[in-house]
């Protein structure tokens, strides 16, 4: 009897080792971990309509390429056509699709009195839109005080409303189909309060109550909602990131020298995450992966560690994302 209590213990300590050298190596949260080892393949979205926003750069760029490469049929949407269409030409290049499988349509997020006809397009097109990507948006740099309620509203515009817009036009299709997924790009500043600038963390945090409400209201009708919550990557989001003021961004580029995920690790990972349907997922070196488990599930030592500590106090630098 003695030997089998010890031998469970044994086993006890193990796991949480394995576990915890699996944190500790990570790159993302631990159910992505184990998805992207033993989940399923991206491939099996092989010939999905997939409408991916904010195509046009970055993390969507990237996902786009990751998608084209298993097979999806995409819709590729952003402001700047041109852009879009030097994106469809490389996604031509790294997968099976034909021209005809790739449709670009220039969208502003903030536009919303466009969204439903953007939508008839598509339909008229695929017949239908499996996945909606909501990707596209704008970050900032900014001290909460000195904000303008004008940066504020255009923020809740671009991440929030737009997003939300959009997803009303996509999902009546969807819910007739019963069958459908809504990926909505997040950021660890969704879950992770005072990391970066307010108007930023508040439609992030915004994003979470709204789709985590259809998440439940639809479940019913076969309607998936993935959240995905990166932390730093390199992308081109300073240069048209809002600061305090109206009509003013940030600019330039991200310093090279940052701690920073490249944003092809981050699309196949997201990739993973669309493929086994997960409801939430992390994506982050550390330290801002582990300070994310920490905020999780101990926010007030958490909180008040950052306050005392000064941690995440706003840096004239252009730092975060
Ligand atoms: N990079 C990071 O560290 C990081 C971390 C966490 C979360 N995220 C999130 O990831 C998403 C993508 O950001 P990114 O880092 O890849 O930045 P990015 O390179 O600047 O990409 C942003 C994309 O959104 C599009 N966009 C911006 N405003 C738009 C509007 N009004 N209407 C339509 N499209 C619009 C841009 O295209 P056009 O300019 O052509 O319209 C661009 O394609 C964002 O939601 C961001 O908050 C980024």
């Amino acid at each position: 009897m003695v030997d089998v209590v010890f031998l469970c213990i044994g086993c006890v300590v193990v796991l949480c080792v394995i576990q915890l050298l699996r944190l500790i190596t990570a790159d993302c949260d631990l159910v992505l971990q184990w998805a992207s080892k033993f989940g399923k393949s991206p491939k099996r979205l092989r010939g999905k309509v997939v409408w991916v926003t904010g195509a046009s750069s970055g993390i969507g760029e990237s996902l786009v390429y990751e998608l084209a490469s298993v097979g999806c049929r995409l819709v590729l949407s952003a402001r700047r056509e041109e852009e879009l269409n030097r994106v469809k030409k490389q996604c031509l290049t790294c997968g099976p699709l034909q021209d005809n499988d790739i449709m670009v349509v220039p969208l502003d997020m903030v536009k919303q009195h466009e969204h439903a006809d953007a939508v008839k397009k598509v339909l008229q097109h695929f017949k239908q839109i499996d996945i909606l990507v909501n990707n596209a948006g704008r970050s900032q740099r900014a001290e909460w005080v000195k904000t303008s309620v004008v940066v504020d509203r255009e923020m809740l515009e671009t991440n929030v409303l737009g997003p939300l817009s959009l997803t009303k036009a996509v999902l009546p299709d969807m819910i007739a189909r019963r069958d459908g997924h809504i990926v909505v790009m997040s950021s660890v500043a969704g879950k992770v309060g005072g990391l970066l600038p307010g108007s930023y963390t508040g439609t992030k945090y915004a994003l979470h109550g709204w789709f985590e409400r259809l998440r439940i209201e639809q479940y019913s009708d076969n309607i998936n909602v993935t959240m995905v919550c990166p932390g730093p990557v390199y992308s081109n989001l300073l240069a048209i990131a809002m600061t305090e003021e109206k009509g003013k961004v940030v600019g330039g580029e991200m310093d090279a020298g940052e701690k920073r995920m490249a944003t092809s690790r981050c699309a196949s990972l997201t990739a993973v995450a669309i493929a086994n349907q997960l409801d939430e997922v992390w994506i982050s070196f550390h330290p801002v992966l582990a300070y994310t488990y920490v905020y999780q599930y101990l926010p007030s030592i958490a909180r008040s560690q950052a306050c005392k500590r000064g941690i995440f106090q706003f840096r004239k630098s252009r730092e975060g994302q």
